[in-house]
């Protein structure tokens, strides 16, 4: 039986597999704390977007920062997927990874001059502007180089996503895009500066959105916006939405990625906008359910008021739980080990913020491991060294098969480009 937002995580027997892996098994061979992804799940959930967008003109652009590993990235890239980019960095990774930079959408609020140079020889198909100011700056670039920007305009449609607050972007209150009502007088300058080409419109409101209603309600508000800035002579080939449908970790529903595109696409059919070139970006729905973070059970400690269970992983690792209180399923990887007990399932690092899961009824010893369901998007991607902890290993499976594609960070890895001070 597959656990719930998990299919490829399922009890064999008393052990937990994702597809054909025994989870203690790689994690004896690999160590832990250990990711490890799903090709299958990844597929499953490519799928949803590709056949809702087939025969449609569409560039589905994988939101990188939900998990930039390269090898995750390849598998994106031979699948077809373009890449959401948001820092030169990510910039150089796609690359890396073998994305065609044609396929590159560069979106943040804060891009700098180095990256909008580098970004333009690299020949990205589209930079999604967020200011005025970078506007500005982005035409004395491109006009300095002698090239031509693609630039697509991120408005801020004032669309309550109804997600958690650090994950709402679309917001007049947000720090992101235009304001809706300053966006035509957006374009009109944008239309005029030199080493800029005007080729679309964009709008991201917010993240683990498991709502259909608030994509339509930014859809409406970006086509109105389409009409009246074609109404002026300036022509927009492609509509990007943005990212954000949500994932299951608990209890939540989002719509699948097949039912929400249909109903986008059936509004934009509507109102007379089918011919345009239809730009996504999610990120999490991607990846989210296909990973999870492995992790041994050092201690089992029982407490005054309540008792802890602490492995190996940390704060370091998977930051969601402590930076957004974020529910995230954890379960056994062999199950049938006596009795549960009620705990909070901690790591080593020195911050009572450090936990990943809380009050949950667990049945493991030292020595056993325990998986953290979900953790795709968003894990990996935001570990960190605190503590000097070097970032966990990861593995990617297909079927039978698993590929370590990344070695655990070592001490020498962390402290690479230190200088110590001249003698005393
Ligand atoms: N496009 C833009 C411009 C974005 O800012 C984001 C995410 C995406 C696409 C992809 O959104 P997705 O489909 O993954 O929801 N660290 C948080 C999530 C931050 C999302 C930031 N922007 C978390 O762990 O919940």
């Amino acid at each position: 039986m597959s656990l719930p937002g998990a299919p490829d995580v399922a009890y064999r027997g008393d052990t937990l597999h994702l597809e054909g892996a025994a989870l203690s098994e790689l994690a004896g061979r690999f160590g832990t704390p250990l990711y490890v992804y799903s090709c299958a799940a990844m597929a499953r959930a490519l799928g949803g977007y590709q056949r809702a967008l087939a025969g449609r003109d569409h560039l589905l652009c994988y939101a990188m920062k939900a998990n930039s590993s390269l090898a995750v990235l390849q598998w994106f890239e031979r699948r077809g997927c373009g890449f959401d980019i948001v820092s030169g960095g990510e910039l150089e990774r796609a690359l890396a990874a073998g994305a065609g930079a044609g396929r590159i959408v560069f979106s943040g609020v804060g891009k700098t001059r180095s990256e909008m140079a580098r970004a333009l020889l690299a020949g990205v198909f589209c930079f999604n502007v967020e200011s005025l100011g970078e506007l500005e700056v982005l035409s004395t670039i491109a006009t300095a180089s002698g090239r031509v920007a693609r630039v697509s305009l991120r408005v801020n449609p004032d669309v309550d996503a109804k997600t958690h607050p650090y994950i709402s972007t679309g917001l007049r209150g947000n720090k992101f895009g235009i304001a809706h009502s300053s966006a035509l007088a957006a374009f009109r300058r944008a239309a005029r500066l030199p080493g800029i080409e005007v080729v679309g419109i964009d709008c991201h409101i917010g993240s683990q959105i498991a709502a259909t209603e608030p994509y339509l309600e930014a859809l409406e508000r970006l086509l109105d916006l389409v009409e009246a800035v074609e109404a002026e002579g300036i022509w927009l080939s492609h509509v990007d939405v943005g990212g954000g449908l949500g994932i299951t970790y608990a209890e939540e529903t989002p719509p699948a990625a097949e039912e929400l595109v249909a109903r986008l696409l059936e509004r934009i059919d509507a109102r007379g906008h089918g011919h345009r070139r239809l730009l996504l970006e999610p990120g999490r729905s991607l990846v989210g359910n296909a990973g999870v973070l492995v992790s041994e059970v050092l201690y089992v400690k029982p407490g005054e008021t309540k008792n802890f269970c602490i492995v190996d992983a940390a704060m370091n690792d998977l930051m969601r739980p402590a930076m957004y209180d974020a529910w995230m399923r954890i379960v056994e990887c062999e199950r049938g080990r006596g009795e549960p007990l009620v705990c909070d399932v901690v790591g080593p690092i020195c911050e009572s913020g450090d936990w990943l899961g809380r009050g949950r009824a667990l049945a493991v010893a030292p020595g056993d491991y325990i998986a953290v369901l979900s953790a795709g998007a968003y894990a990996m991607s935001m570990a960190s060294n605190y503590n000097t902890r070097g970032r966990a290993a990861e593995v990617m499976v297909d079927g039978d098969n698993a590929w370590l594609i990344r070695d655990r960070e070592t001490p020498a890895d962390l402290m690479r480009g230190e200088h110590l001070l001249p003698p005393a």
